[in-house]
């Protein structure tokens, strides 16, 4: 049977309307009365207040499909699996049912002939395996037994794996995760659902929120037990359809359809031009439902606007390089209004907006696209290295209005690395000088929210660059990073896979740097007497040029625009939770902060 989007959300709804669940509709995008995210980032965000022991109004049994945007792995999106918008099935105990139920109704819901009918022996779960926190959920298991799974399919796993929190304050607890084998041998005898190797997919998070935690990294109870579940709904259709790619679900057909009209090119054609069609095809949905949303977003320079800019203007440039002519934009938009239109008539009733504001942006920056594209090839063939100094990047921006994380893709499609630090200081004198604000620009454009939390896992960052170059040589180069509240992402030049033992040495390295709460400093200097310092980092290829310094006691020397943390004391438990590669050459690591 092929599962439909539509037949996924009315199954759901239908399921937990029938078990005293009322149906809410989506909170908007954009979160009200919580400037520390920009987006509402999954089911949960908008319940927070309800789940702290506010009383909802619509009951203590609440089902629902939540709008969500996460950009944090934007660069991803092209792959198979990424996506910058989706939505998010849920249904919501308010301190009423807790695990037993909520287990037993969700193994019906997919096994049940009546709803989804899956074949219960391709389930495997897994339950939180206990720490100092919180104990072992032996009980969940037993739960899951009683259902049918039987004990070898249900695996114990740590914090890191079955403990879902947003952010790192407020609500959260243990969870269950229900995986779904896709039939694909194992990889090892050690494979299990918490391997990526692609043989079990996650479609339903189950959790059961019984904590505040605090910012200190304590867990108060909360005056209530809360139940939070979540599937993804792309990702689940994806999966139940045994479909290798998010992009294949009925969703998106209309609009990959239309680009490859519009292109005069195929779909699937050759990798580069179904990763350009995959971006647009995503970035165009998730601007239309920014722009559709009640609250209302518009292209701007910060914030959300900015995110939406970024989206917009990346489309406009995948366009471009798929030779799609004007307006190509605002007529995929119609596609994605006309398939959505009847779940979110917001969609339908903003319809003329969300056109002409994507015809607007789209004018405004295909005007200076071509230009700046110009001047990007003019300075990349004088410059004597491989990076792309700060100051140009800053031209692009200001003149040209490339958002810097275009100017870095541009870069990359070219071999080149961008000095982001030295884009940022160039921005922060530009925004003193104008006096606008730059540290709200900074915070909407730059790291996407959070401050504190974002300044902690940069501090880190610097640490984790100085560990890896003390295990794993010299021959390690920042290639990357990127910073969300909630985890760092470094990409360094590597040849080969990191060993366990090695990523184990990092960690400990890094943690005890932590440990030794050593003072953050930060001096002002010219480039060449910080290269003399033998600070690492970027450097720009201006002469003279006076760049910060940040040095960690003996540990950690880096040119860098900051800010950073004052002592590593601030940081919490720094643990690395993925090595995977980037692209050849390159490692990837992406890693959080804990209490
Ligand atoms: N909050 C959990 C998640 O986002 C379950 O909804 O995965």
């Amino acid at each position: 049977m092929k599962i439909t989007s539509q037949f996924l959300r009315e199954k759901f709804l239908s399921f937990f309307e029938e078990r005293g669940h009322a149906v809410i509709s989506s909170a908007s995008l954009i979160p009200e009365n919580d400037p520390s995210v920009l987006f509402t980032t999954a089911g949960m965000h908008p319940l927070i207040p309800y789940l702290l022991g506010q009383k909802h109004p619509a009951g203590r049994r609440l089902t629902d499909v939540q709008k969500c945007v996460r950009t944090g792995d934007i660069e991803e999106v092209g792959d198979d699996s990424h996506l910058t918008f989706f939505e998010m099935l849920g249904n919501w105990s308010l301190g009423d049912y807790f695990n037993h139920e909520s287990i037993a109704w969700s193994y019906e819901f997919l096994t049940s002939k009546r709803y989804l009918g899956l074949d219960a022996d391709r389930l495997s779960v897994t339950v939180f395996a206990g720490d100092d926190d919180a104990p072992r959920d032996e009980d969940s298991a037993k739960v899951w037994e009683q259902c049918g799974i039987p004990k070898e399919r249900i695996y114990y796993l740590p914090k890191k794996n079955n403990w879902w929190i947003a952010g790192t304050t407020g609500p959260c607890g243990p969870d269950t995760e229900i995986f779904w084998d896709t039939g694909k041998a194992p990889c090892s005898d050690k494979c299990d659902p918490s391997c990526d190797c692609g043989k079990y997919l996650e479609i339903w998070n189950n959790v059961f929120m019984q904590f505040n935690r605090q910012a200190d990294g304590t867990y108060l109870p909360l005056a209530q037990k809360n139940v939070d579940t979540g599937m993804g709904l792309e990702r689940t259709v994806c999966v139940l359809n045994g479909m290798d790619s998010v992009y294949d679900i009925d969703v998106f057909q209309g609009a990959l359809e239309k680009i490859c009209q519009l292109s005069g090119k195929q779909y699937g054609a050759d990798a580069k031009t179904t990763r350009a069609m995959r971006i647009i095809a995503d970035h165009v949905r998730t601007a239309v439902f920014l722009l559709g949303d009640p609250v209302g977003v518009v292209p701007s320079n910060v914030d959300q606007g900015y995110v939406l800019r970024r989206l917009i203007r990346r489309a406009v440039r995948m366009c471009n390089t798929l030779d799609m002519p004007k307006g190509s934009v605002s007529q995929i938009a119609k596609v994605y209004i006309e398939v959505y239109g009847d779940v979110y008539c917001e969609l339908s009733q903003n319809a003329d907006k969300i056109v002409s504001e994507l015809d607007k942006e789209e004018e405004r920056f295909s005007k200076t696209l071509v230009a700046g594209e110009k001047e990007f090839f003019k300075v990349i063939s004088h410059i004597p290295g491989k990076i792309v100094p700060g100051g140009t990047a800053f031209k692009l921006y200001d003149t040209f209005g490339f958002p810097v994380e275009m100017t870095v893709e541009l870069a990359r499609e070219n071999g080149y690395d961008v000095d982001v630090e030295g884009f940022r200081q160039k921005f922060a004198e530009h925004q003193a000088k104008s006096h606008a604000g730059s540290e709200q620009r900074f915070k909407g454009g730059m790291a996407e929210g959070g401050g504190i939390e974002t300044t902690r896992l940069h501090t880190a960052t610097h640490l984790l660059q100085a560990a890896l170059r003390r295990v794993l040589g010299d021959e390690v180069k920042q290639k990357g990073s990127n910073i969300t509240p909630e985890r760092l992402r470094f990409d360094f030049s590597f040849s080969r896979p990191m060993t366990a033992e090695e990523i184990a040495e990092t960690e400990r390295l890094v943690n005890e740097a932590i440990e030794r709460k050593i003072p953050v400093t930060c001096e002002e200097m010219p480039i060449e007497e910080a290269r003399k310092t033998g600070a690492i980092g970027l450097f720009g290829d201006r002469y003279g040029e006076v760049v910060k310094v940040y040095t960690i006691g003996d540990f950690s020397k880096e040119i860098c625009g900051g800010p950073h943390a004052e002592n590593t004391g601030e940081l919490g438990h720094f643990v690395i939770t993925k090595e995977q590669s980037s692209s050849a050459g390159v490692r990837r690591i992406k890693a959080e902060l804990r209490k």
